[in-house]
């Protein structure tokens, strides 16, 4: 079990960050709960004396300044679990393609920053843990999922390298790579989410993969496997799909 540790999570102020926070305090661990909503982060810390909000915005803030507040907390960190994220979906007919900036600005750059800024502090752990949420999304492609689905491959491969070059410095790296849990994340999607699941039952399966050290934590398996299918017959794939032709505007014109 996980206890007497200090833990750094982003995008604890909402959905699988919130309830992991609240998980591993009631473990008696120390958490650092950071985001940008003051708010819901002091509504948090009234959950645990083991909860200390960390108010600060991943893709505003700079490394050092992020870095600066972390000091301020605490003089070591054993673990950083990456919750911050978000999800925007792109529609190829509009002139605006800026998701792609956000997403990508959050999910990939704003977890980069975060590990840069937490690796003095792990390094000065026995066996410190940097824990990405990626996503189960970018093991097969989605229609207007360009941009998460981009932003979660570019972050699972990061760590995947990272992984090697922590190797030295005895700091593991784990990949969890969730099928679809219910929080204001998904809450918007206007689509089917087969095998949902609740953030709570999210966070237990997550602090298993963690205790582990596995280089992957994906579930639910039966979704992994539905997704695994779907990369096995692209074509098919593309073909169940993909929009239909939109009618001609101009039919009758000569
Ligand atoms: N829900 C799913 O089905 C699912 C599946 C696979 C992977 N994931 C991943 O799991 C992670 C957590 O998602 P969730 O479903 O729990 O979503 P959520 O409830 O919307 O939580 C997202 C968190 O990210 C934080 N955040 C967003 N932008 C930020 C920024 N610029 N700086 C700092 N923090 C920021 C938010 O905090 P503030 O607003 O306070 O900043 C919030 O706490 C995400 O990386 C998501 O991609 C989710």
């Amino acid at each position: 079990m996980i206890r007497n540790e200090i833990i750094w999570i982003t995008g604890a102020s909402s959905g699988i960050g919130r309830a992991l926070a609240k998980q591993l305090a009631q473990q008696d661990n120390k958490v650092i709960a950071s985001g940008r909503n003051r708010e819901a982060l002091a509504d948090l810390a009234l959950e645990s004396d083991n909860i200390f909000p960390l108010i600060c915005d991943l893709v505003k803030d700079n490394k050092d300044s992020i870095q600066q507040s972390l000091g301020e907390l605490t003089g070591h960190l054993d673990r950083i679990v990456l919750s911050a994220g978000d999800c925007q979906y792109l529609d190829i007919d509009q002139n605006d393609w800026s998701c792609i900036d956000h997403v990508m600005a959050i999910n990939f750059h704003g977890s980069v920053r975060a590990i840069q800024a937490a690796l003095p502090l792990l390094e000065k752990s026995d066996n410190g843990h940097i824990v990405g949420v990626s996503s189960m999304a970018s093991l097969a492609p989605f229609t207007q999922a360009e941009a998460y689905g981009a932003s979660k491959a570019a972050l699972s491969y990061f760590l995947s390298a990272l992984r090697i070059d922590l190797k030295a410095k005895n700091i593991d790296v784990t990949d969890i790579m969730p099928g679809f849990i219910d929080t204001p994340l998904t809450q918007k999607n206007d689509f089917s989410m087969p095998f949902l699941l609740s953030p709570n039952e999210a966070s237990r399966r997550i602090i298993k993969a963690i205790e582990k050290r596995s280089f992957t934590g994906i579930f639910p398996k039966r979704l992994y496997w539905l997704f695994k299918f779907i990369a096995f017959i692209p074509k098919t794939w593309v073909k169940i799909n993909s929009p239909k032709e939109k009618a001609s505007t101009s039919e009758g014109a000569n």
